[in-house]
């Protein structure tokens, strides 16, 4: 049996741990075939001379209803993986959602993004910048990141709620992927050496893999009733939550906050689950109107994909992999080239306003 380098099995391990999904995968293949069930009816001869793509979204107007999707490490696909991510994101008009598991301090990305946004009037639309906040079982880090986040003026705060416990994914366990201990601690390292919990440094010393990590912080106890104590520590900024699929789930959320992401993680958490555009599609059939904005996230590949979450009445969307994708091997330039292929919005190749489309058939 051949006998890989480290380096070999490190860079196979970030293959599997960002572009692998938990259990069989299932979920992670229905999340973009999801989408091809989805036919669109456009309406023609509508004076598009400039379509406006411009989306309001966290209690902001922003230029795309695109977000890149919070994940963890981007560093781990490309050295200083968020600083590029953020410069693209600002100059390119999508919004982007840092993780909590960033390899970068939110601080030095917060910079990043701002000194690339385009000069503007204060009034146009800007591309949005917002914190993902896993609420830790030592809830003084959380609050305590995201009081920086306020400071250093993020728009808003993304709370992932499907993840109170991490999925089974197959691949990190059989390659004992491990995320550098540099990177794991990089964004709250402040918080650890201040917390009075019984995290140490040497729990992070022992070699615990980047997912058991996270299982061991993140705090399974959060409930519905502590997001009036998460609401206040928001430092007036809104918040949406994300994971949410059930349309009970999702009205109880927008009594709490304006935005929704449904989304089943990227295929990450529960395998079989339903897919986010399916959860809209349904929601949509069944008539109840939310008040508050839907995004969809997960299996987006396109700008076609776009147009389908606006069509069934999403207000935007995140896209996660697709943009990895673009970075990993590529840098810069391959995400550069991928916002470009496919989602040339603002080029001129846009030829409907998602204000012209309806989908119309039966897909689930
Ligand atoms: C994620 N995702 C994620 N979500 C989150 O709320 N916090 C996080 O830290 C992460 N980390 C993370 C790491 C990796 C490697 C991936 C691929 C995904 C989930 C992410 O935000 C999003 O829900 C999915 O990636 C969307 O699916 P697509 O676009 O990747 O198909």
């Amino acid at each position: 049996m051949s006998k890989l380098s480290s380096s070999q099995r490190t860079i196979s391990g970030v293959k599997d741990y960002y572009f692998g999904g938990a259990g069989s995968q299932e979920t992670l293949r229905k999340n973009i075939r999801a989408f091809e069930k989805i036919t669109m009816v456009p309406r023609v001869l509508n004076h598009l001379e400039a379509p406006d793509l411009s989306v309001e979204v966290f209690g902001k107007r922003a230029p795309l209803p695109i977000f890149i999707a919070p994940m963890a490490y981007l560093s781990l696909l490309e050295l200083e993986g968020e600083a590029i991510f953020a410069r693209r994101a600002a100059k390119s008009g999508v919004s982007f959602v840092l993780s909590t598991r960033s390899a970068l301090p939110l601080e030095e990305v917060a910079s990043i993004f701002h000194a690339n946004l385009p000069t503007t009037q204060a009034s146009a639309p800007r591309p949005l910048l917002l914190l993902q906040v896993y609420v830790m079982k030592d809830r003084a880090i959380t609050y305590s990141l995201m009081n920086r986040a306020v400071e250093n003026g993020f728009d808003g705060f993304v709370l992932t709620v499907d993840s109170p416990v991490i999925g089974l994914r197959r691949g990190d366990r059989s390659n004992h992927f491990e995320v550098p201990l540099k990177w794991q601690n990089a964004n709250f390292i402040q918080e650890l050496s201040t917390s009075a919990k019984v995290f140490t440094p040497s729990d992070f010393g022992r070699g615990v893999s980047g997912t058991n990590y996270e299982a061991l912080v993140q705090d399974p106890t959060f409930s519905w009733d502590d997001l009036g104590e998460f609401s206040s520590m928001a430092g007036g900024l809104p918040f949406a939550m994300k994971g949410v699929l059930d349309p009970r789930d999702v009205a109880r959320a927008l009594t709490h906050c304006d935005d929704v992401i449904l989304s089943n993680h990227g295929g990450r958490q529960l395998d079989g689950s339903i897919t986010a555009i399916q959860a809209l599609y349904r929601i949509s059939k069944g008539g109840t109107k939310f008040q508050g904005n839907l995004i969809v996230d997960g299996g987006v590949d396109s700008g076609a994909d776009v147009l389908r979450s606006l069509g069934l009445g999403g207000a935007s969307v995140m896209v996660g992999r697709y943009f990895a994708r673009g970075i990993f091997g590529g840098g810069d330039a391959g995400l550069n080239q991928r916002e470009r292929n496919r989602f040339p919005y603002g080029r001129g190749q846009a030829t409907y306003s998602h204000n012209t489309l309806k989908c119309s058939n039966e897909p689930f």
